[in-house]
């Protein structure tokens, strides 16, 4: 348990309630929640896009200017986000604009201005709004100043003489590369070689430059703070990561149950628990419902289910090469998602070659994505690597087995079924190969079709694991401690 109340700026790019794109959103969301209900005095902060839900009635906390930045007024506006006060940050030069980072592909073109001004603003407005936080909780690239500004611009400021600073990594690949002549609305690059934000004599990283300021760095899983620190698994940083060694823990995310929970799930035509009876029907409407809603046969057959950006990250190239031999088994597949309009268009292929048994559903779509977990029997991610993953953690708790690659954090939340039966949570395999995929789904098709009770054995072992953000919680509580020990 805590013996500190801290009070900590939860800085994020992107809230799930208010406004969200990925797995960070949601995180963003579940762990400030968690913290107060560790009495931990948090509270968070964003850029006010546009589409952030409740922006326009938001009520403003403060009208100013940003110091050392030549003309830019913003205001404060608060909402909140499951319980946590957010203050998000309005600027509409550089968010009220209709998407968060690109629109039709195509990156803003200053994004390095617009998260520089964010990260800035942060720090600018806590004296102005008399919040004194003992940590300045900073995640990913888009946040990667505030603990370079921090430091740089802040180092000798009494307000924040207190002050410590945390990044965590929720994808490493995502660097906010960006060159000198792009960042001159930052006086500290004027001029001026910075190196520890430089990865050349022209361009900076913002992640870098949180890496190496902050006082304490976490990476999303145990796995991946591991694979930080090698060439292969850091996507370029490893010397970065390896001289922040001491200062680097992973943390295992946590699943949301009050969203992802199929005995609540208003999203589900049936919802169920795990007990054998329950389960099987439970899990039997949602494939029906499933088959109905994309097109499938409704009938009683091996589901395999995969919601995911398509990038190769999420190893959408491994499965196209072997997806149409696997189509020749008796099994339905279904892959939901949008992203690279190359890998969309090679999976319209296979299902224009398959329609009676693949669909592909080219939407983000939060209904159909609950409704793949519950109604399929397995679920795909065979993740080039993976930072945390959550998908694999949802689909545990709807008693789907997870098929996955063991990096990142799916190595540290899934467990084969071959390795050991008895504490199997669904199966993994490692080779960044197609073939390995393959193998991989026939195993688990055999093993449905000739040992259909050590399935459901399987399914019901693996909903009643326990992936809660408390005890995340409670371990970001500890790195917030080991912040203060020097
Ligand atoms: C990123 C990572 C994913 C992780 C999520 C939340 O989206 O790709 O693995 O689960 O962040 O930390």
């Amino acid at each position: 348990m805590a013996t500190k109340n801290f009070s900590i700026l939860f800085v994020a790019s992107e809230v799930e309630g208010l406004i969200k794109s990925g797995g960070l959103a949601d995180v963003a969301k579940a762990l400030p929640e968690a913290l107060l209900e560790l009495d931990q005095d948090v509270r968070l902060t964003l850029p006010a896009y546009r589409k952030v839900n409740g922006i326009e009635s938001a009520p403003v906390l403060l009208e100013t200017k940003l110091e050392h930045w030549p003309h830019t007024e913003y205001k404060v506006r608060e909402l909140t986000a499951a319980g946590v006060k957010a203050y998000a940050i309005d600027c509409p030069q550089y968010f009220d604009r209709p998407e968060m980072y690109a629109e039709n592909n195509q990156a803003y073109q200053d994004n390095g201005e617009r998260f520089a001004f964010f990260s800035a603003a942060c720090l600018d407005m806590l004296p102005k709004l008399g919040f004194q936080p003992d940590i300045i909780h900073a995640n990913d690239w888009h946040t990667g100043f505030v603990p370079f500004l921090l430091k740089h611009r802040y180092g000798n400021d009494a307000f924040f003489a207190q002050t410590k600073s945390v990044i965590s990594i929720h994808n490493a690949v995502f660097k906010g590369v960006f060159s000198y002549d792009e960042l001159q609305c930052l006086p500290e690059f004027h001029g001026r070689y910075a190196p520890d934000a430089a990865v050349s004599t022209t361009h900076v990283t913002m992640l870098k430059a949180g890496v190496m300021n902050a006082d304490k760095i976490n990476a999303v899983s145990p796995t991946y703070a591991e694979e930080l620190k090698t060439q292969l698994g850091s996507h370029g940083m490893a010397a970065e990561f390896q001289s922040r060694a001491d200062d680097l823990v992973g943390i295992l995310n946590g699943c949301d149950y009050s969203a992802w929970n199929p005995e609540t799930d208003p999203l589900l035509p049936a919802n169920y628990q795990a007990d054998e009876a329950s389960m099987v029907e439970g899990k039997s409407a949602c494939k029906r419902e499933l088959q109905k809603r994309v097109g499938l046969q409704v009938r009683d057959v091996a589901m395999y289910g995969m919601v995911c950006r398509l990038t190769n990250q999420k190893g959408v190239h491994y499965l196209l090469p072997i997806l149409s031999q696997f189509l020749n088994n008796d099994v339905q597949v279904v892959v939901v998602g949008t992203g690279d309009p190359v890998l969309a268009s090679q999976l319209k292929e296979v299902e224009a070659l398959h329609s009676d048994k693949f669909k592909f559903i080219e939407a983000y779509d939060n209904g159909l994505a609950h409704l793949v977990e519950a109604g399929s029997d397995f679920f795909l991610m065979p993740s080039e690597f993976e930072p945390c993953g959550l998908n694999q953690i949802y689909s545990m708790a709807y008693g789907t087995l997870p098929i996955v690659r063991g990096v990142g954090g799916l190595k540290d939340s899934v467990h084969d079924f071959d390795t050991d039966p008895q504490v199997a949570t669904g199966f993994v395999f490692l080779e960044p190969e197609p073939t390995a995929l393959l193998l991989t789904m026939q195993r688990s098709l055999l093993l449905y079709a000739q040992q259909l009770s050590e399935i459901r054995r399987v399914q019901l072992y693996a909903m009643q694991q326990n992936f809660c953000w408390n005890k995340a919680a409670q371990e970001y509580i500890k790195l917030y401690q080991q912040a203060f020990q020097y």
